[in-house]
């Protein structure tokens, strides 16, 4: 019933997760050449990513559905 709905916010999710990646990326490298405030943002902001999935996961399952934790890149191969 809420098929296009579920497809759609699991897309979303894949770019959050997307995000995510490329955020903790740039921390890890940031934090690694000690430019430490830049590496503490990179870091805050993927958390932040992460609570964007977070809603979009507690959405999709609200609607039965199933959540597909690939990454955006990932999951356009499907
Ligand atoms: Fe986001």
């Amino acid at each position: 019933m809420y098929e296009k709905s579920i497809e759609l916010l699991n897309k979303a999710a894949a770019d959050e997760l997307s995000a995510v990646h490329q955020y903790m990326y740039f921390h890890f490298h940031c934090d690694d050449q000690g430019f430490d405030l830049l590496a503490g943002l990179f870091r805050k902001t993927a958390i932040e990513e992460m609570m964007h999935v977070e809603k979009l996961a507690e959405r999709i399952l609200f609607l039965k559905g199933d959540v597909n934790m690939k990454l955006a890149e990932e999951s356009k191969q499907v």
